[in-house]
């Protein structure tokens, strides 16, 4: 009998999480406003809100933290962690910064003025903030196949070739400081970027002379995705694949808590010393010295060693595969989610799920707290509270698509837990038509409203 597929770690350390009752968590729930940002962790069994940061570094990450150089300048750590983006992501120069959004927001500083249009694939939501906030604007390019949540395409984070030159042919050069392009594409739903669909950006980078910058969070799993998906990569080891995808671009923004399981962490990585003298003011004004911007040496060493464990390919199996395992579970129901399962997360078709509920009762929110109250799972509402109201009109915004994301932490749980949230999903689909009344708001900020949002049942 061949073989069944098992784990390539085994777990060293755990940490209790309580069951509670029905009736516990509809009082938490009710008490955090129906906001799942509101509840204090240990309301929650299941805790699927993200995997940003949430992950379980390994042994040696942890032994390499006790050997940080806590140096203000110069720390070896960093040089640490200079290695390893030069050894596995090609980057000459680079800068440690607090997060993902803190590297935007430095190299941004540099790159970006009002007026401007940043092309790429869908935007995630703290690039497109730093984007309108220097009152450029984000240029979604990412193939309509995206859009449809029942279509099983393998690279739905693509961008769409004939849609980026149109707007490359009629935009004037100097208002396109860049394209961005999301590996892979959270907002789309976790999904990959094709190897083939990057040498053809880099070509329009070429021929409108304009650089191409990653987005570059989640690259190791795009990378497997392409190792598994494209022809022609079957054979490539993840490295391979993921320096070639580098090869096309000419800086990176990384959020480190994603695909470099660390806690908190992120840099910028570019080839051009220009771009790495300017944005080290920045750096040093906004995060920390160029030797360690926002980070303390031990975090960088757990860093370092965090890239070389990401890009094994043991691992990314191990981990993408929990997440197909629990998008299989729930296909078992019919429940509706984008198709195919995501690197990092399955996100649910609210509108499908609940597709009797009008949008104005926030569809995807009201699934969350269903699915909160059914087993104590946090999930995160990617839909109508997240897209905000429109600056001008202050409207709300109904985004084309109202999504459940369930976002799988790295190394942190078992299958066995898979099947629990697939299960505590499918009750709450078998009692959907149960399901008469949403939410409504009660109060909220005027911008990124879904983090403090006051909601009440309709
Ligand atoms: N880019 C992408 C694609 C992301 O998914 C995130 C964060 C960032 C940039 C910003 O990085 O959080 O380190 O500042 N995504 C998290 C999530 C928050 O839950 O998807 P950060």
């Amino acid at each position: 009998m061949e073989l069944p597929f098992a784990e390539s770690y085994k777990i060293k350390m755990v940490e209790s999480i309580r069951r509670s009752t029905r009736q516990e968590r509809e009082l938490w729930i009710r008490e955090a406003r129906y906001n799942l940002f509101n509840l204090k962790s240990d309301k929650v069994f299941i805790d699927l809100l993200t995997d940003s940061g949430t992950g379980a570094m390994s042994d040696k990450q942890w032994s390499a933290l006790m050997i940080g150089d806590e140096s203000y300048a110069g720390a070896s750590s960093f040089y640490k962690m200079k290695d390893a983006i030069h050894d596995l992501l090609g980057f000459e120069y680079y800068l440690p910064t607090h997060q993902g959004r803190a590297a935007e927001n430095v190299l941004f500083s540099v790159l970006i003025k009002e007026g401007d249009f940043v092309p790429g694939n869908s935007h995630f939501d703290t690039t497109k903030g730093h984007i309108e906030y220097r009152k450029a604007h984000a240029v979604d390019c990412t193939i309509d196949e995206a859009s449809d949540t029942t279509l099983d395409h393998p690279f739905k984070g693509n961008v769409n070739i004939e849609k980026l030159e149109n707007f490359l042919k009629i935009t004037p050069r100097q208002n396109v400081p860049f394209i961005v392009l999301t590996v892979t594409c959270n907002t789309s739903g976790g999904q990959p970027v094709s190897m083939q669909n990057i040498r053809e950006i880099r070509g329009l980078s070429k021929k409108y002379n304009v650089p191409l910058i990653f987005d570059a969070a989640r690259f190791a799993e795009n990378a497997y995705f392409i190792k598994m998906r494209e022809e022609g990569y079957e054979d490539k080891t993840i490295r391979e694949i993921v320096l070639e995808m580098f090869s096309h671009a000419d800086a990176m923004t990384m959020s480190a808590k994603k695909d470099a399981i660390v806690n908190m962490g992120g840099f910028i990585a570019m080839r051009d010393v220009e771009m790495y003298r300017q944005a080290s003011t920045y750096n040093i004004m906004f995060e920390g010295f160029i030797t360690y911007g926002g980070m303390s040496g031990r975090d960088m060493n757990a860093l370092a060693q965090g890239l070389y464990e990401g890009t094994e390919f043991d691992y990314l199996e191990t981990r993408i595969g929990q997440v197909a395992y629990l998008g299989k579970r729930l296909e078992e129901y019919g429940i509706p989610f984008q198709k195919p399962s995501g690197g990092h997360a399955i996100f649910i078709d609210a509108s499908r799920f609940l597709p009797h509920l009008p949008k104005e009762e926030l569809v995807a929110q009201t699934l969350a707290v269903e699915l909160y109250i059914e087993g104590g799972i946090r999930g995160v509402e990617i839909g109508t509270l997240l897209a905000d109201r429109d600056p001008e009109t202050r409207e709300n915004r109904y985004p084309k698509l109202e999504f459940l994301r369930l976002a799988i932490p790295r190394r942190v749980y078992t299958n066995n837990h898979m099947d629990y949230v697939a299960v505590a999903l499918g009750n709450v689909w078998e009692r959907r038509n149960e399901i008469s009344k949403g939410l409504r708001i009660l109060r909220e900020a005027p911008i990124m409203r879904h983090f403090t949002v006051e909601l009440e049942r309709v």
